[in-house]
C-alpha cells in the first residue's frame, strides 16, 4: 500500500494540472471575505527537492513544471501558482516542487483553516515538522475517508475537500466514490476536487458511471490528454473532478487547461476537454 511516493512525481504534469485547479479554486474562494476550509485527504510531504535522489531518477518536473517556469502571458491563475512556486525557490533556478498542502497554505489567508490527512508514517512526520506551530494547520495521521468522515462539516461551512489519492489500491475507485458520498451526505455544498489518472477509455467510463450513480449533482470534468485516450491501460493524461464548482470556473479551467496543453504535450495530440458530467 505505500510503495507509492510522491518525491519520484513532483511537478509532473499531473500535478501542473491538479496544482492550477486548485490555485483556481482557492482563488475562487477568496472572493468572498467569510473564511473558508480546506481539506487536503492525501497530503504527501508538502514539499519537493527537484534535484533529490527520487526525483532525479525519471525527472518527470521537466515534462511538467520546467516547461511552463519560464513560459510568457500565463493566465491569472497559473501565473499565481507559478509566483508561490517562485516562493520556494530563488532566482530564476527551479529547485523546489510545493505540494498540495504548501500551495494550499499559500493560498490560506489569515482566518482560513486547512486540515491535512496522510497515511504514510514518515510523510506525515514530515508534513507534521513543516507545519509545526502554524495554528491554521492540523496535520493528521489518519486514512483520508476516516478523515472525511471525522473533520466533515467544517464549522465554516465553505470551502474545499481535495482527494488525490496514488490509485495503488485495486478498489481505490470503490473507496474514492464512498469516500466522496460520505462527505457529501455531510456536508453537500461543499466543494470536492478529486483527481484522477486518464488511463484507458473503459476505467474513465466505468468510473463516471459510478460517479453519476450516486446521485450527486454539478459534477464537472476538466481533463488534459498529452497523447489520446486509448482502450489500454497507459497514462495519456489526467483529470479533475470538480463537485459544486464555483460560477464559471468551467471557462476559467478550459482556457487555463488550453494554454497549458501546447507546453505539456508533446505528440501534439489528445487535447482538452471540460464538461459537466451532470449539471445542477
Ligand atoms: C498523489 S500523493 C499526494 C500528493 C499531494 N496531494 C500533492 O499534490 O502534493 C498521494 C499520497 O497519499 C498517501 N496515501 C495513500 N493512501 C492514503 C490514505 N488512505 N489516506 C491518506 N493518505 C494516503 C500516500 O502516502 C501519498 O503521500
Amino acid at each position: 500500500m505505500f510503495g507509492y511516493r510522491h518525491n519520484f512525481h513532483a511537478g509532473n504534469y499531473a500535478d501542473v494540472v491538479k496544482h492550477v485547479v486548485l490555485t483556481s479554486l482557492l482563488q475562487a474562494l477568496q472572493q468572498k471575505p467569510k473564511p473558508f476550509y480546506l481539506q487536503d485527504s492525501h497530503g504527501g510531504i508538502g514539499l519537493y527537492d527537484l534535484t533529490s535522489h527520487e526525483a532525479d531518477k525519471n525527472r518527470e518536473y521537466l515534462s511538467g513544471i520546467s516547461r511552463l517556469w519560464q513560459a510568457p502571458n500565463p493566465p491569472a491563475a497559473v501565473r499565481h501558482y507559478l509566483d508561490i512556486v517562485r516562493t520556494f525557490n530563488s532566482g530564476d533556478e527551479l529547485r523546489y516542487y510545493p505540494g498540495s498542502p504548501r500551495l494550499g497554505r499559500a493560498l490560506l489567508r489569515a482566518n482560513d483553516r486547512m486540515v491535512v490527512t496522510e497515511l504514510n508514517t514518515i510523510d506525515c512526520e514530515t508534513l507534521k515538522r513543516e507545519f509545526n506551530g502554524d495554528r491554521q494547520v492540523t496535520v493528521h495521521l489518519q486514512d483520508s475517508y476516516q478523515g472525511i468522515k471525522a473533520y466533515l462539516p467544517p464549522t465554516e461551512r465553505r470551502g474545499l475537500v481535495l482527494i488525490d489519492p496514488a490509485y495503488e489500491l485495486k478498489d481505490e475507485y470503490t473507496r474514492l466514490v464512498r469516500g466522496l458520498q460520505n462527505g457529501y451526505q455531510r456536508w453537500p455544498t461543499g466543494i470536492y476536487a478529486l483527481w484522477y489518472p486518464l488511463m484507458s477509455t473503459t476505467l474513465r467510463e466505468s468510473f463516471f458511471a459510478a460517479l453519476k450513480k450516486t446521485g450527486i449533482r454539478k459534477i464537472l470534468t476538466a481533463e488534459l490528454n498529452i497523447t489520446p485516450l486509448q482502450t489500454e491501460k497507459a497514462m495519456c493524461g489526467s483529470g479533475m473532478i470538480i463537485i459544486n464548482a464555483p460560477w464559471q470556473l468551467d471557462q476559467q479551467l478550459k482556457s487555463e487547461l488550453e494554454w497549458l496543453w501546447p507546453l505539456l504535450s508533446d505528440a501534439k495530440e489528445g487535447g482538452v476537454n471540460v464538461e459537466w458530467l451532470v449539471p445542477e
